[in-house]
C-alpha cells in the first residue's frame, strides 16, 4: 500500500513548525551536554568544582535533553504532520495541540533547572520530581486527545500503519509514566516512590525498557513508515509485514524489562522471562528493518545522490545492529560480562545516535523545507557534510565503547592462579582513558553535524520567510 497522497485539507502546521525547530535547538543543547560529560569522564577537572556542573547532575540533564526534548519534540512534530496527511484532515482541537507545545517546553525548561540543582527522584529516565511529573501527565493526555481525536475525525477509512506506531507510543508512554511515577510527595521537590525494594526496581525497569521500546523505537518506526516511502517515492515494501511487525513488536517489548536486572534480587524465573522475550524481540525488530530497507527495491540508485534518503536508510542499519546486539546482551552469561561496562554505553549510542538520531534528522530534512514553503533545504551539500560527520562520529563513539567495555569486563573478572584479582579497578580506569578521548572526538563530530543542520535550518527558514512576504505560504504536502 502506498502512503496516500493527501488533498490540500486545512492542515494545522504551526505546531508542527514549532516542534520541528525546537527539536533542532534541543538537539544542539542535549548533544553539547553529551560532549561535556564525555569530556568530564576523560578530564574530570572540567566540572570546575561547581556543583551545577558536576557529572552526576549533568548526566541526567543529557539523557532528558536528548530523549525527551530532542526526540520528544521530533515525535510530537512528525506525528502531528503525519496524522493530518494520512487522515486527510486538520488536527482535532488545534488549541490543545498548541498547549502540548508550550506545556512540553515548560517541562524541558523545568528539567533544565531542576536537574543541575540536584533535584531528582533517582529513577533513570524518570528523574523529574512530582510537580513536573504532573505537568508531563497533563501534556501527554492532551497529546493523546489531539492525536486520537484527529484519527476519529479522519476523512478516509483506513488508518495508515505509521499512525498505529505513533498511537502505540502515545498510549504506552502514558501508562508507563503514570505507573512508574506513582510517588508520595515529601515537600515541593522531594518525593518517595510508591513502591519499595525489588518491586520498585521491577517497575522502574519495566518503565525503562519500554521507554526504549516505545519512546525510542515505536514512535520512530512511525516516522520510518511515513518518511522513507515519501522520500524514496516508493510504496512500503510489504504492508502485511508492517502489520505483523506492529503487533509482534508491541506485544514482545512489554515483557523484556527484567534483562536490566540480571543477577539481582529479582526472582530468577523473572530474569529468564526477560531474557527469552528479548531474544524473541530480534524477529519483529529485524522484520521492521527489512521492511524499511526493502522499500528501496528498484530505487537503490537514489541512495547515491539523495543524502536525506541516506540518513533514513543508514538509521535502519543501526536499528538492525542495536536490535541484534540487545538480544545478545540480554543472555545472562553475556550480560555477566557486559553489565556495568561501557559496552552498554556503546549499545545505547548505536541505537541513540545511529537509529534515533539519524532517522530524526532525515525526517526533519524532509519536513523543514516543506513547512517553510521551500522545495529543499537551503544547502544540499551541507546535508551531505552532516551525514558524513554524523556517521564518522557514531563509528568512533561506538567502536571505542565496545572495545573499552569488553576490555573492562575481561579485566574485572581476570584472576590469578591463587584466586586474587589480576587487575586493580584503577588499572581498568587507566586502560579506558584513550577510549574516552576517542569518544569525545566522536561526540564533537556528531555535534558538529548537528550544528551544520541548525545553520541549514536557519537559512531555510529565513529564505521561506522572505518568500512569504511576497506570496502567501503554500500548504505543505
Ligand atoms: C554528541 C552526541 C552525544 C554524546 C557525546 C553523548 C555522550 C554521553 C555520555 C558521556 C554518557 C554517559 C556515559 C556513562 O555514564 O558512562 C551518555 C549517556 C547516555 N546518552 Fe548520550 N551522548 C550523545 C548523544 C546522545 C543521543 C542523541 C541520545 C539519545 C537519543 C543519547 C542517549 C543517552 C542515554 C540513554 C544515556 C544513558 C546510558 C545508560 O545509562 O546506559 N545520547 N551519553
Ligand atoms: C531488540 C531490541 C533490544 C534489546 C533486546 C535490548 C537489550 C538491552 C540490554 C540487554 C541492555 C543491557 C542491560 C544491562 O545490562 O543493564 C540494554 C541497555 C540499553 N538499551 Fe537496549 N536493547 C534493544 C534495543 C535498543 C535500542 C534500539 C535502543 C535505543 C534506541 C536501546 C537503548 C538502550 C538503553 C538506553 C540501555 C541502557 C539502559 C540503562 O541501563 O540505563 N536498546 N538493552
Amino acid at each position: 500500500m502506498n502512503v496516500q497522497a493527501a488533498p490540500a485539507a486545512n492542515y494545522d502546521d504551526t505546531v508542527v513548525r514549532q516542534f520541528s525547530l525546537a527539536a533542532v535547538v534541543w538537539g544542539v543543547v542535549g548533544m553539547s551536554v553529551g560532549v561535556l560529560i564525555a569530556a568530564q569522564l576523560a578530564w574530570p577537572e572540567l566540572n570546575m568544582g561547581i556543583p551545577w556542573l558536576s557529572y552526576g547532575r549533568l548526566r541526567p540533564l543529557h539523557t532528558n535533553a536528548v530523549i525527551f526534548a530532542f526526540g520528544g519534540c521530533a515525535l510530537f512534530g512528525t506525528s502531528y504532520y503525519v496524522v493530518q496527511r494520512t487522515c486527510h484532515t486538520g488536527l482535532f482541537l488545534p488549541k490543545l495541540a498548541a498547549f502540548t507545545f508550550w506545556g512540553w517546553q515548560a517541562v524541558i525548561v523545568a528539567a533544565a533547572f531542576s536537574l543541575p540543582m540536584g533535584y531528582t527522584t533517582g529513577k533513570e529516565y524518570a528523574e523529574l520530581e512530582w510537580p513536573i511529573d504532573i505537568l508531563i501527565a497533563l501534556v501527554w493526555v492532551s497529546y493523546a486527545v489531539v492525536f486520537f481525536g484527529t484519527i476519529g475525525i479522519r476523512k478516509v477509512r483506513h488508518i495508515y500503519v505509521a499512525n498505529w506506531f505513533f498511537g502505540a507510543f502515545i498510549l504506552a508512554v502514558a501508562v508507563l509514566h503514570i505507573v512508574n511515577s506513582a510517588e508520595i510527595p515529601a515537600g515541593w521537590m522531594k518525593s518517595y516512590s510508591a513502591y519499595a525494594g525489588v518491586q520498585d526496581a521491577m517497575v522502574q525497569w519495566w518503565y525503562g525498557h519500554n521507554a526504549v521500546g516505545f519512546f525510542l523505537t515505536a514512535g520512530f518506526l512511525g516516522m520510518m513508515y511515513y518518511f522513507i516511502p515519501k522520500q524514496a517515492e516508493r510504496p512500503v515494501y510489504s504492508y502485511r509485514l508492517s502489520i505483523v511487525h506492529f503487533w509482534a513488536l508491541i506485544f514482545t517489548y512489554m515483557w523484556a524489562g527484567p534483562h536490566h536486572l540480571h543477577y539481582t534480587a529479582l526472582p530468577d524465573w523473572t530474569q529468564s522471562v526477560g531474557m527469552v522475550f528479548s531474544l524473541i524481540l530480534l524477529a519483529p525488530s529485524w522484520g521492521g528493518m527489512i521492511n524499511g530497507v526493502m522499500t528501496l527495491s528498484g530505487a537503490w540508485h537514489k541512495l547515491r545522490d539523495d543524502p536525506v534518503l541516506r540518513f533514513l536508510i543508514v538509521s535502519l542499519s543501526f536499528y538492525g545492529m542495536s536490535t541484534f546486539e540487545g538480544p545478545m546482551m540480554s543472555i545472562k552469561t553475556v550480560n555477566a560480562l557486559s553489565h556495568y561496562t561501557d559496552w552498554t554505553i556503546g549499545h545505547v549510542h548505536s541505537g541513540a545516535l545511529g537509529w534515533v538520531g539519524l532517522v530524526t534528522m532525515g525526517s526533519l530534512y524532509f519536513l523543514i523545507p516543506r513547512l517553510f514553503g521551500q522545495k529543499r533545504m537551503h544547502s544540499v551539500p551541507a546535508i551531505e557534510l552532516h551525514f558524513w560527520l554524523a556517521t564518522l562520529g557514531i563509528v568512533l563513539y561506538i567502536a571505542a565503547m565496545w572495545i573499552a567495555g569488553v576490555m573492562q569486563g575481561l579485566m574485572w573478572r581476570a584472576i590469578n592462579a591463587d584466586g586474587t584479582l589480576t587487575y586493580t579497578f584503577v588499572e581498568s580506569v587507566k586502560a579506558t582513558y584513550p577510549f574516552y578521548v576517542i569518544r569525545v572526538i566522536g561526540g564533537v563530530l556528531y555535534l558538529g553535524g548537528m550544528l551544520v543542520m541548525a545553520w541549514n535550518t536557519w537559512m531555510t527558514v529565513a529564505q521561506g520567510r522572505s518568500v512569504r512576504i511576497a506570496i502567501p505560504m503554500p500548504q505543505a504536502a
